[in-house]
């Protein structure tokens, strides 16, 4: 499929986006270790999400209402997952696949992991290696690990762990296994990334610490069953809030969306960019931070995103760099080679289909400099089937003069399957053909 994105709209009203995907994902793998039912609300109904749980249902988890945002997880209570009849298929999904191999490293039977043919090249050797140390066996291809990968688990020893690159989902796969090992886990992270899993967890009844860039789990750890009513995803309201931050005269509001401080790294960069953003009716739900949040589009100006601020902003980078190439003076991003081994090389994508559209972009080992004030021209550009490319590349088609075909768009379902519906409703011109 094709999106087609006509340029020149300006951005107006309220939008909600469906639930975050790393709470969706955790909401459905710690439930199905808890003891009880855990009900989880507004359930991201999306490809990732459905890859989770269909291993989760080949490992034996009986799960309610799959496909709607109402989802009941009967949890096994512990390392009680069967052996599966079949290879794991996590789909397209990094989350999937590295959370897993944390639990799976505490079932004693031998499971294979595996993925499409994007998910076959990302490393998991940031996950393998410290859970190998734990007791697990675990066999990849070279020494990458790369999927399929093959795993026995053990009974886990803890160990501390300092995290080579800010990841959550290795952060969240050694707790994950800590929660199985005869003592206290501890993790150390370069920077802080996203802490769904520790704020998760607590919330399930383990004993998480948390002090500075270091988390600890004590194990063995039992989890209670229980309810989440699941945030709106941030880093899917982002491609519409950065289009109208750089929109003069646009306004929109994304309602209930989490504003946790390790997912909205783009808020804080889009406010140095000069965009003017209110964040209202704050309040709290599954125990994350929520808000409704309004943009009000002005000229920008180009900013450095470097350091600290790039693991809280890591999926959002491919729309910044959209907008960036927009805003007035040089977006120069730094320090997030980590987006050479996401669903596609974002930073080698990003830089060849803005390039298509007529922008300035020079790639850095690590990043790149997008040029800002360009006059963008639409045209046929490529997603590499990376659903944030592609709706990245329809966020820049709205700056640009005349139509942009994305193709092979259809990944957009991977985590936002209502992308271009809500596109179209805050009154832009887009079309799936
Ligand atoms: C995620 C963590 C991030 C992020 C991904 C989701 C998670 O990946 O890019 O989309 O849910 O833990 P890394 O842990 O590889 O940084």
């Amino acid at each position: 499929m094709r999106l087609i994105v006509r340029g020149r709209a300006k951005l107006k009203g309220a939008f909600s986006v469906p639930g975050d995907k790393s709470i969706s994902h955790r909401a459905l793998l710690l439930g199905a270790i808890a003891e009880g039912e855990t009900l989880v609300e507004n359930c991201l109904v999306a490809e990732d999400v459905l890859s989770t749980a269909h291993c989760l249902q080949n490992l034996g988890v009986k799960i309610e209402g799959l496909g709607t945002t109402s989802v009941k997880v009967h949890g096994v209570g512990g390392a009680n997952f069967y052996r599966p009849s079949s290879h794991l298929d996590c789909g397209n999904s990094g989350t999937t696949m590295r959370l897993l191999m944390g639990i799976l490293a505490a079932h004693q039977f031998e499971s294979w992991l595996t993925g499409d043919a994007s998910l076959q090249k990302r490393p998991m050797e940031r996950v393998a290696i410290p859970l190998q140390r734990m007791g697990a066996k675990i066999e990849g291809r070279t020494e990458r690990f790369l999927p399929p990968i093959k795993m026995h688990g053990a009974k886990l020893r803890p160990i501390e762990w300092v995290l080579p690159v800010a990841s959550a989902q290795a952060k969240s796969a050694i707790l994950l296994a800590g929660l199985f090992a005869n003592g206290t886990t501890i993790v150390h992270e370069p920077a802080p990334s996203r802490d769904h899993t520790e704020r998760m967890l607590q919330a399930l009844g383990a004993k998480v610490t948390v002090r500075d860039l270091t988390v600890a789990v004590i194990g063995p750890a039992k989890l209670r069953g229980s309810s989440f009513v699941v945030p709106n995803d941030p880093s899917s309201a982002a491609f519409f809030l950065c289009a109208a931050a750089a929109m003069p005269g646009a306004e929109i509001t994304a309602l209930g969306i989490s504003v946790n401080p390790t997912r909205i790294g783009y808020i804080d960069i889009l406010q140095r960019m000069g965009a003017t953003v209110i964040l209202h009716n704050e309040r709290s739900q599954a125990g994350e931070p929520v808000a409704d949040v309004t943009v009000r589009g002005g000229k920008l100006k180009g900013v450095t995103i470097a350091g600290e601020l790039i693991p809280r902003t890591i999926d959002e980078l491919p729309v910044l760099a959209a907008i960036a190439t927009v805003v007035d003076g040089t977006t120069i991003v730094r320090d997030a080679q980590e987006l050479r081994v996401k669903e596609s090389d974002r930073i080698a994508a990003m830089v060849s289909e803005l390039r298509k559209l007529g922008a300035q972009v020079d790639e850095l080992p690590d990043g790149m400099v997008v040029y800002g004030n360009n006059k963008l021209k639409g045209t046929e550009v490529e997603s590499y089937g990376d659903h944030r490319i592609a709706m990245a590349l329809a966020i820049a088609g709205l700056f640009a003069e005349g139509e942009t075909v994305i193709h092979n768009a259809d990944c957009v379902a991977i985590s936002f399957p209502q992308f271009p519906q809500v596109l179209a409703s805050l009154g832009a011109e887009v079309e799936m053909a």
